[in-house]
């Protein structure tokens, strides 16, 4: 997979699955700018991929932030001039059960849930869309959950919260790609089990110690933009569910790429 000249958008790029994308992607050649509320992890993001020998740029930005997403968006255009690839990637899974904390407490954490994944990258596809339609084409990809598949439905205290945010993701995934298919746009989904990430370390170590690996998510981006301009859009992939031994889920993982 060769991305050279290509420019890629990561939301949530400072640590974990969004860091592995953006090294992989600058891997295949990309230049790469992520957008994170962590400035040191996202320092760091842009020096891996400046080692991997592309430009590597980390844009202080809150996607739950419409102005701030619009300026990074800016920014972006001015430091590269095009966005080829954006990954929905940010999000943050936190306490929004009803039955603890106060209503004040409860109900902000629900509203920051689904303003960093559901409005987040809806800002986000907002801004790069008419960069990519200009440019005759793109690609969207949002990093959502197996939480979407049947029989995967999270419990816990962050659930309703993380997966409502997610299930919109889902739904906006469809839906933009059956709009944006005649702009040459292709937008997919990532709906992948247990990654080892600070994330689900908060969780699980021991799942997350026996979990996929975020370079392992990186290649699953790469393997769903080598199907080119014209391959398929609209698509949920689900790989690596959680307990899947990782040589079981990399085997998934090549599966995503087109077929020789
Ligand atoms: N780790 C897993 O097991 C797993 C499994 C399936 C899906 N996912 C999904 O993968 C994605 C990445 O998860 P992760 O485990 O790497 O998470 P993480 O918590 O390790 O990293 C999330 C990143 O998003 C950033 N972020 C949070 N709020 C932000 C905001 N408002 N604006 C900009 N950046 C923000 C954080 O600073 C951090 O860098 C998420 O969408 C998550 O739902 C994770």
């Amino acid at each position: 997979m060769d991305l050279s000249g290509q420019v890629a958008v990561i939301t949530g790029g400072a640590i974990g699955i969004g860091r592995g994308i953006a090294v992989a992607l600058a891997q295949a050649g990309a230049n790469v700018a992520t957008l994170d509320i962590d400035p040191a992890g996202n320092a760091e993001t842009a020096r891996l991929v400046q080692e991997s020998g592309r430009i590597g740029v980390a844009i202080d930005c809150d996607i739950a932030d419409r102005a701030q997403v619009r300026r990074a968006m800016s920014d972006v255009l001015r430091q590269f001039g095009r966005i080829d690839v954006l990954v929905n990637n940010a999000a943050i899974y936190i306490d929004t059960s009803l039955t603890r904390g106060t209503y004040e407490s409860q109900t902000r954490e629900y509203e920051r849930s689904i303003r960093i994944c559901a409005l987040g990258s809806y800002y986000c596809a907002r801004a790069a869309v008419p960069v990519m339609q200009q440019a005759g084409g793109g690609n969207i990809v949002n990093i959502i959950t197996e939480h979407i598949k049947e029989g995967h439905l999270m419990t816990g205290p962050g659930a309703s919260g993380y997966d409502g945010a997610k299930w919109v993701m889902w739904r906006q995934t469809e839906s933009w790609a059956v709009e944006l298919k005649e702009h040459g746009i292709r937008v997919n989904a990532l709906c992948m089990g247990a990654t080892d990430t600070p994330m689900l370390r908060a969780v699980s170590v021991p799942i997350a110690e026996a979990a996929m690996k975020c370079e392992d998510v990186g290649q699953a981006v790469l393997n769903v933009l080598a199907h080119g301009n014209g391959g398929p859009t609209g698509m949920s992939y689900v790989f690596g569910t959680t307990g899947t031994p990782r040589e079981q889920s990399l085997k998934e993982i090549a599966a995503l790429a087109p077929s020789r």
